[in-house]
């Protein structure tokens, strides 16, 4: 039985009333950039995550680099964050001529080693990105703390952790931003590039407005140098048609991470040769990936053997930032976990509608390759 890594098809197509309907609206009204459906789609999300403010941006990415360049980083800043997350979050620090400062993280949660963070906090340090990785939030009581000692600012990447929750509170409220990322494999999955940057502060909320487009404010006048970072009406409308199922989504991924957790514990014999994902204390885990350590140097061929048998399975990430040949410039920063983790990780599909039986396929198919 072949097992994908995502099936849109089949989440689409149990909205497809809703989305037809969106588009037909977006369609007929002629507004496209902007306009009444982002901005109802800003006010959908503010309230399901309990945030003062939500701008709808052109994706993830752009989110992170609203949230940097409103908090005016820029060249002789340094900016701490995991080497082990996906590019862009160290990407948007550098192009904004900023130095991104490499952390390792913690081999348990996958996430910021608040320790090592704090280790390497210098005179030059503006600010830290606590990333939380595969729908797990980050320590953030740990990061506040660091952030409050050293008078740094703190942008919560959620790009892939929408509706994760440390200590009951959203991912995503609880720094000075948190961003967000509609790309399609996301916890609220879009139908092309999307993103939001949260805040709760009206001052930083008006600055990403305006920054958004282009720094015009009135239009035509620019204080600032922004960018072209609008959210398509289209994009909003369909992501609001989305949006009230995306606590069945999680529900739908927490219940297929606990069936992964129970039966790959069953198997004995894997324990010495995978270490499973965990969820911390403090977390609601909301299960973007369900990632697997594979030790003695077998992920590769455990991938391989995935592929022979049509289960497909992804690497994220075979390379720390760190070890990124973009970054070669940069000072070497120790990150030994990230590194480990680059060789070890292995995730294996997770979506909300994969079935038990796929599951189960899943299960059998790697238990028999140890
Ligand atoms: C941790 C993290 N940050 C940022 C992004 C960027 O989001 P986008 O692809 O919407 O630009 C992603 C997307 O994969 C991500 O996983």
């Amino acid at each position: 039985m072949a097992v994908p890594l995502l099936d849109l098809n089949t989440q689409n197509r149990s909205h497809q009333d809703s989305l037809q309907e969106a588009f037909v609206r977006v369609l007929d009204s002629s507004q496209f950039i902007l306009g009444d459906e982002v901005a109802a789609f800003e006010e959908a999300v503010a309230e399901r995550l309990g945030v003062a403010h939500a701008i709808g941006v052109s994706s993830g990415t752009d989110a992170l680099l609203l949230a940097l360049m409103a908090l005016e980083v820029g060249p002789g800043d340094e900016v701490l964050c995991p080497s082990y997350t996906f590019f862009a979050t160290a990407g948007c620090i550098a192009r904004l001529g900023a130095e991104p400062v490499f952390v390792d993280v913690l081999p348990d949660s996958f996430n910021l080693d608040v320790a090592d963070a704090a280790a390497k906090v210098s005179a030059r340090t503006r600010a830290v990105i606590p990333v939380h990785l595969y729908g797990q939030s980050a320590e953030m009581d740990a990061v506040m703390e660091l952030a409050q000692t050293h008078g740094l600012k703190v942008v919560e990447d959620c790009a892939q952790a929408m509706g994760a929750r440390w200590e009951n509170r959203e991912v995503g409220t609880i720094g000075d931003f948190g961003t967000y990322s509609f790309f399609p494999t996301k916890n609220l999955g879009g139908f092309g590039d999307g993103g939001m940057v949260t805040t709760s502060d009206v001052a930083l909320a008006e600055k990403v407005r305006v920054l958004r487009v282009h720094g015009s404010k009135p239009k035509y006048h620019h204080g600032r140098i922004g960018g072209n970072f609008r959210l398509d009406a289209l994009q909003a409308a369909l992501l609001a048609a989305k949006l009230g199922s995306l606590d069945t989504f999680l529900k739908q991924r927490r219940n297929n991470a606990a069936h992964y957790l129970k039966k790959l514990r069953a198997e004995t014999a894997l324990a010495s040769k995978l270490v499973l994902p965990t969820e911390m204390e403090h977390c609601w885990h909301t299960w973007n990936q369900f990632t697997l350590r594979v030790l003695d140097g077998q992920r590769d061929a455990l991938r391989e053997h995935l592929r022979d048998r049509e289960i497909a399975s992804e690497i994220y990430y075979p390379l720390s930032l760190h070890q990124q040949q973009c970054f070669r410039n940069l000072p070497d920063r120790a990150c030994p976990v990230s590194e480990q983790l680059a060789r070890e990780c292995l995730s294996i599909p997770i979506f909300p509608e994969l079935t038990r039986n796929l599951q189960d396929e899943v299960i059998a198919v790697v238990a028999e390759f140890f």
